[in-house]
């Protein structure tokens, strides 16, 4: 029970009194906890719960650790507390609700360790960008607005299934078959090797999301540094903090990292690094070759750090393959291929060349999980690889996916915009802020994504999927963003 009194009543009561600092006090009367606030305390109190409302509008509720986490987790689950959202700094909730500053600590804590929350030092705390839970996606889209938000392939340059599922049909597998369908492993030894990527040891997982957190949780613990690039992945960055590892970002040009940035974060004590050699999401930056030999020089300098090339695009990425593998002996690595971009993201699963160990450590954790990537999944992969139907559609999405985003960073340029996308599936638009535009630019019928999921210091920007925008569309969009960039444009909402 909490009572409001003023101070000087606390004279009055005696009985047993102890005291939580010059305004409060707690005493028990006939077996109840009655607490004692001035009103001093009391107006101050009233001032900075509605201080705190207008920043903070979620009533986090609770008067132990447990009770906070429950009720923060419900917000994030419910929506109320959306990704990125800033939460109370520590001492104020901890004033809000009238317990001490150690039990708000003990359950932001909690949800750090959990991936719920992030904490970047004097930044605050906030919910993370990717919880684990079931929230809705950060960019809503709603009905009627053109979706270049999403980083999909054009659903028209997949392959049809039909045939290639009629021919993985058969036979159910049972338990205690081998877990990679030899024919793809072939077939993907044959690429690795084509180029230049060493392919002794070869894996197959559930994309290549599975492999990151395979490949750094078999390598890496809690508070480990992973260099990550900046911006980069923003899947990425989220399962990095979700497994309780800090970031060293580095940077890129359009030759690929800047060396002297991932020096920096390597000797600042990071086990991995993790790069995308070609349709660098979100800029598009494919790694040069005069760079890929400085890159290899500079991990050559550092043989514990494990090594991880997210190559996501392959065949669609308009860029050739380029890996720090090839020539020289690294002790730790993993070279990531997923069919997500290619074949489409329902047909989910990545192959994994690496070191002996490393594909050991995935396969033996695997086992304790899913077991392996359904058979069927990976006969359906073998038979889409094998036909040479789909080479030519990889080439054709390839060569559109090209002329989309030159169209797109033409149409930009002609309005004295920069966009950047030298391969992929992205171009990055650089802007001075970005979520005015962002929804400026829904209420004139583009999604576009705010720049804030692939950022960790890098300055504001815009991510447009291009994959779907046909060069004949590419001026009207870019009118609608020259609109959408003038902070005094005025929307249907605004
Ligand atoms: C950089 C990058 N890597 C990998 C992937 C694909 O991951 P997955 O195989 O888990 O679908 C994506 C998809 O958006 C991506 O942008």
């Amino acid at each position: 029970m909490v009572i409001l009194l003023c101070f000087t009543r606390v004279l009055d009561l005696g009985g047993e009194l102890s005291w939580f600092g010059p305004p409060r006090a707690c005493a028990f009367s006939h077996g109840e906890r009655v607490e004692l606030w001035t009103t001093d305390y009391v107006i101050t109190h009233i001032k900075l719960c509605a201080a705190q409302n207008e920043r903070y509008p979620y009533r986090v509720e609770g008067q132990g650790s447990s009770q906070i986490v429950a009720s923060i987790e419900a917000g994030v689950r419910d929506g109320a507390l959306r990704p990125g959202q800033a939460l109370s700094p520590i001492r104020d909730l901890a004033a809000e609700l009238g317990v001490s500053p150690s039990t708000v600590a003990t359950a932001y804590r909690i949800l750090r360790d959990r991936g719920l929350v992030t904490t970047r030092g004097r930044g605050g705390t906030s919910v993370s960008l990717g919880p684990p839970l079931p929230v809705r996606g950060p960019v809503q889209v709603p009905a009627g607005v053109r979706n270049l938000a999403d980083g999909n392939p054009d659903p028209k340059l997949l392959p049809d299934l039909g045939s290639a599922l009629a021919r993985a049909g058969g036979r159910s597998r049972l338990y205690g078959g081998p877990p990679n369908l030899p024919a793809l492993i072939d077939l993907a030894r044959t690429q690795f090797e084509k180029d230049q990527v060493p392919a002794e040891a070869i894996t197959i997982v559930g994309g290549a999301m599975e492999a990151f957190e395979r490949v750094l949780g078999a390598h890496l613990l809690q508070g480990n540094r992973v260099a990550i690039e900046d911006p980069g992945h923003a899947n990425l960055i989220d399962l990095a903090r979700m497994l309780g590892l800090e970031i060293e970002p580095f940077t890129l040009d359009e030759q690929g990292p800047i060396v002297e940035d991932v020096e920096r974060a390597l000797r600042r004590g990071a086990r991995a690094i993790a790069i995308t050699p070609r349709a660098q999401n979100p800029t598009g930056v494919a790694l040069s070759e005069e760079r890929a030999t400085e890159m290899a020089r500079v991990v050559r300098r550092f043989p514990d750090v494990l090594v991880i090339e997210d190559d996501h695009a392959t065949r669609v990425a308009d860029a050739p393959a380029r890996t720090l593998t090839g020539n020289q002996q690294l002790g730790q690595w993993a070279v990531v291929r997923s069919v997500s971009k290619t074949l489409g993201p329902d047909l989910r699963l990545a192959v994994v060349a690496g070191d002996q160990r490393t594909i050991d450590m995935i396969e033996g954790r695997r086992l304790l999980g899913t077991g392996w990537v359904s058979g069927v999944l990976q006969s359906v992969v073998a038979d889409l690889w094998s036909d040479p139907h789909t080479d030519q559609l990889m080439a054709t999405a390839e060569s559109a996916y090209t002329e989309r985003r030159h169209a797109l960073i033409q149409a930009l340029r002609n309005r004295g915009i920069a966009g950047q996308g030298a391969s992929g599936l992205n171009v990055w638009v650089p802007v001075p802020e970005e979520h005015g535009p962002t929804r400026r630019l829904i209420d004139l019928g583009w999604a576009v994504s705010a720049g804030q999921r692939f950022r960790l210091n890098s300055p504001p920007a815009l991510r447009i999927t291009v994959t779907t925008l046909l060069p004949h569309e590419a001026d009207s969009f870019a009118d609608d963003l020259v609109l959408a960039l003038r902070p005094d444009h005025r929307t249907r909402e605004s």
